[in-house]
């Protein structure tokens, strides 16, 4: 097969310093938040219980598959990402005996065996063309082996009182997403384009929503906020400085009916056929 580069997305640039702690902090607080959520769907599926060999791709810092081998000890764990400086972090901090890291992109990775079950959280978003995704996962998987892929719902995400220019701002990422072609403005059409490649059958597609009671002041919500805004001012994304989002996020946090929800998605895609 033809080795494909990985593209370039100045988003996820860690080669400055000031950009990889920004991310370190983001990743272990995105998981600190939202993993007891997503362990309650681990736990209920049958496909997940079953998988023994987890490749999880684009793990960032390591933070969030550190907390589930530890949770779930009886499984094999390798994770690969594109970012050395990252890995550099996982591997220091997260190692262990049943998970091993390597700095690898999806498209440049072969391994000696192949995985039952692939996990991307918060990756495809970034990446653009899903059908290339499907067909280096398809590559990487035992034959009938799984792809589950976490992303956030954005029609379950609001916010209350609202936030206009927090909204606007997500609302730029989106716009920007679908100039660039990456996957993040087609994330509720993933199920689909992978089924209409009649090789991909959908096993579970499951919604939680995630609810934050305010006020918000000090909290680790808010820190999240700022750190998405931060990595988004450090990556120059958006063309327009985003201290009057600060601003508002910050008064917002106040408010003492302040209240915030994200949706999170499960696509569990099953590989029906395997290598030809
Ligand atoms: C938002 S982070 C998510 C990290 C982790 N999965 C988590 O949930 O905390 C996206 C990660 O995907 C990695 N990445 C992007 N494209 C990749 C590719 N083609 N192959 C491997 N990793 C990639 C980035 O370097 C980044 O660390």
């Amino acid at each position: 097969m033809v080795q494909i580069e990985p593209i370039e997305n100045s988003l996820l640039d860690t080669s400055e310093k000031n950009a990889v702690e920004k991310w370190h902090s983001l990743l272990t607080l995105q998981t600190e938040l939202f993993l007891p959520h997503e362990i309650c769907f681990l736990l209920q599926s049958q496909i997940w219980q079953d998988a023994i060999s987890i490749l999880d791709v684009g793990c960032g810092n390591g933070s969030y598959i550190s907390h589930i081998s530890k949770f779930f000890p009886d499984k094999f764990y390798t994770a690969i990402d594109h970012s050395s400086e990252l890995i550099l972090i996982a591997q220091k901090e997260c190692a262990a005996h049943n998970l091993h890291f390597e700095q690898k992109a999806l498209e440049t990775f072969y391994p000696e065996k192949e995985f039952d079950l692939i996990l991307m959280r918060l990756v495809v978003q970034h990446l653009n063309d899903f059908s290339s995704v499907l067909s280096q996962a398809k590559r990487l998987l035992k034959p009938g082996g799984k792809l589950l892929i976490i992303e956030p719902d954005l029609n379950k995400y609001h916010n209350q009182p609202a936030t206009r220019l927090f909204d606007q701002m997500l609302n730029d990422i989106e716009l920007q997403s679908a100039q660039k072609n990456t996957n993040r403005h087609r994330l509720s059409s993933l199920g689909m384009i992978a089924t209409e490649t009649r090789e991909w059958a959908i096993a579970q597609d499951e919604l939680t929503t995630v609810p934050f009671v305010g006020p918000f002041e000090r909290s680790k919500l808010l820190d999240l906020y700022h750190l998405w805004i931060d990595v988004l001012d450090l990556s120059e994304t958006l063309s327009s400085p985003l201290n009057n989002v600060r601003e508002e996020i910050k008064n917002w946090s106040r408010e003492p009916s302040a209240y915030s929800q994200v949706g999170i998605r499960f696509l569990m895609l099953e590989n029906k056929y395997g290598k030809h």
